[in-house]
């Protein structure tokens, strides 16, 4: 049985830039701080909270300290209610989720529309939201691109971890909204190579292995994408591989979505290679 690694996996730059940032804010009395689970793996939580980084839900749980924005980014006025409550901000936003909430405000300040295109319960398009001063509209599917309405000036952004193909389909229709469509394609180019690798190796193995937090968005896709073109497994750790799944299989594919820490990679590879 052979194991192979997509060429892209795991860890993107924004979640390990998160990470070290909210590792070099540690404190051992608990007052420092994520608001939110810093990433989508309760694995890499669990282990934060080991070294010092605990998680809040919501700013009124810290009484004092350093709060943590994470990765997905938040609204404006989080800022302001955080440095109003006294506490310290360290902002760990990746700078694409960034990119993308200032994207949405400046075509809200220069007249725009302003259109989505993402998960509408996923923290980052929330944050965009927030940024768009609440002006946007979230668009899922084509069917609610195909439903809105004409308008003068169209701004289009987009979740960053979005799938680029779907990103496309949507904004087609959008196109025909408007004589004056802008669009700022916010797609982290971490989630394409990840999404194309993952891609290109359930097309050659008789099993993909998808590892990541059953919550992470972006592990969940990849899953959703191998499984049109092979057996595809989600998996959160190691503990979680059965027996009875590499019957008659030689082939074995693994990737892991962008919030999936190295030593679970690791494990699942280790694991499965033994069986080889
Ligand atoms: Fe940033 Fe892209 Fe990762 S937006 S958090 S580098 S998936």
């Amino acid at each position: 049985m052979e194991v192979i690694l997509a060429d892209y996996l795991g860890f993107c730059y924004g979640v390990k830039r998160a990470i070290k940032i909210a590792r070099e804010n540690a404190s051992e009395d608990g007052t420092s701080c994520t608001l939110g689970p810093i990433i989508h793996n309760p694995q890499m939580v669990e282990r934060l909270k080991a070294e010092g980084v605990g998680t809040v839900d919501r700013l009124e749980e810290l009484p004092e300290g350093t709060i943590i924005i994470r990765s997905h980014g938040v609204g404006p006025e989080v800022y302001q209610e955080a440095e109003e409550r006294g506490l310290k901000v360290v902002d760990a936003t990746c700078p694409h989720v960034k990119k993308a909430q200032l994207s949405a405000k400046e075509l809200v300040d220069e007249g725009y529309n302003v259109v989505i295109i993402g998960e509408k319960q996923h923290p980052e398009v929330k944050s965009i939201f927030e940024w768009s001063g609440r002006k946007a509209r979230v668009l899922e599917t084509e069917a609610e691109a195909k439903e809105l309405d004409s308008c003068a000036k169209l701004g289009i952004v987009c979740q960053t971890t979005f799938s680029g193909a779907k990103f496309r389909q949507i904004a087609m229709h959008l196109l025909e909204k408007s004589r004056d469509v802008r669009i700022l394609r916010t797609i982290c180019t971490a989630t394409d190579q990840r999404q194309a690798a993952a891609i290109d190796l359930a097309q050659q193995v008789d099993l993909m292995l998808v590892i990541g937090g059953k919550n992470s968005a972006n592990t969940t896709r990849l899953a959703q994408l191998c499984n049109e073109y092979c057996l595809t497994y989600h998996i959160e750790t190691a503990a979680e591989l059965r027996d009875e799944w590499f019957d008659k299989i030689e082939k074995i594919g693994i990737t892991a979505g962008a919030s999936t820490p190295d030593w679970i990679i690791k494990e699942v590879y280790k694991k499965c290679q033994n069986r080889a």
